[in-house]
């Protein structure tokens, strides 16, 4: 094992609101090592972006972290960091955000301010995490970092507003800002989810490289599978809130162990070659207010045990090394539970 960056342990992220309580995220685990991409899958409405915001408490009011650590290891000689027990507002976790940690929002828009050029946001993040930067020195980096980035003729660009830049090079210009920094750790959100495939394939590409030149870890976040087998060596499967699957990548590819895992996969056009229609996932993700006492996929689930799946939330089991799933038909679990004949 390599050495730790990110320890997220029993993480529960949620929003308290008049109509019922959203776990948006609800006891979650993983770990992120130095240099290591890792991807968080599922459909959409299941948590990545809160689980994601939750590191840098920046998700939208009002949610709020209610348990749980996150624990940073900027260093490993020391002690780490829980930035869940950080205040907000104050400057470690200030200090932390966007110097050692940056975000790529999923729309690139949201992140650049509308009325100014692009250059000077990026200067301004230099100087803010360089104090020996001068002005010039600060516009000829952003140049360097534009270039970079893949975009074209930036001493020109430089000097462009975000709406004259096409969404593929607003989303470039956005990488760049979140490397001025040379941060430990790039927490991608859908990076390439609003692009055409082409200039996907582009972006996954540059991610790459720039984590091989700088030796950053990534945190990747999607629907999509494909693109997390591409980029991370491990992956984590979220429904309602919680993992369901988790473990090297290719070992989830290759055999994907829950029911869920397995229907994301199906919906591959990749894997699915020769399939006239694509399968879809049965039913759809339930409103988030509900609360079901067994597994949070068995009303989808074309494999779901009755008397089981229905009666008791699933623990979770080791069905490779280093591959966990939490679902009833892998564990012992259901012995002595319901009505099951042996
Ligand atoms: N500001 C908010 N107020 C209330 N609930 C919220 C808020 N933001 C997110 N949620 C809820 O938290 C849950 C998780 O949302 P999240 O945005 O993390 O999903 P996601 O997996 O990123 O989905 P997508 O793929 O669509 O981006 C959802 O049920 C959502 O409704
Ligand atoms: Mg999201």
């Amino acid at each position: 094992m390599g050495d730790l960056l990110l320890q997220i342990k029993n993480l529960k992220t949620y929003f308290y609101l008049d109509e019922g309580t959203v776990r948006a995220v609800d006891g979650i685990d993983l770990t992120v090592e130095k240099g290591e991409t890792v991807g968080i899958v599922g459909e959409s409405g299941c948590g990545k972006t809160v689980a994601a915001q939750s590191i840098l408490q920046i998700m939208p009011e009002p949610g709020k972290i209610v348990a749980g650590e996150i624990n940073y290891y900027p260093d490993n000689h020391k002690p780490p960091v829980n930035l869940a027990r950080l205040n907000p507002k104050k400057d470690i976790l200030r200090r932390i955000r966007g110097n050692e940690i940056s975000f790529i929002f999923q729309e690139p828009m949201t992140a650049f301010s509308p009325v100014h050029t692009i250059g000077n946001q990026i200067m301004e993040s230099f100087l803010i995490h360089n104090k020996e930067m001068g002005k010039r020195q600060a516009r000829a980096e952003t140049i360097t970092i534009l270039k970079r980035v893949g975009i074209p003729d930036p001493g020109q660009r430089v000097d462009a507003y975000p709406f004259q830049l096409s969404g593929g090079m607003r989303q470039r210009a956005m990488i760049a800002m979140a490397l001025s920094c040379n941060p430990k750790l790039l927490i991608a959100d859908e990076p390439t989810t609003s692009l055409d495939v082409t200039v996907q394939a582009q972006i996954l590409a540059l991610l790459k490289a720039l984590q091989e030149k700088y030796g950053m870890s990534i945190l990747i976040i999607t629907h999509d599978l494909a693109i997390v087998a591409e980029m991370a060596s491990k992956v984590a499967v979220m429904y309602m809130g919680k993992l369901v699957e988790k473990g090297n990548i290719m070992e989830i590819y290759d055999n994907p162990a829950h029911p869920y895992t397995k229907a994301l996969l199906d919906s591959l056009p990749a894997r699915e070659k020769d399939a006239e229609y694509l399968k879809v996932i049965k039913g759809s993700v339930p409103d988030p207010y509900t609360r079901l006492v067994g597994c949070e996929f068995a009303p989808r689930c074309e494999e779901a045990i009755e008397g089981i799946c229905d009666k008791e939330k699933p623990s979770v089991t080791e069905v490779a090394d280093g591959h966990l799933v939490w679902c009833f038909l892998y564990s012992d679990q259901k012995e002595g539970l319901g009505n099951v004949e042996k």
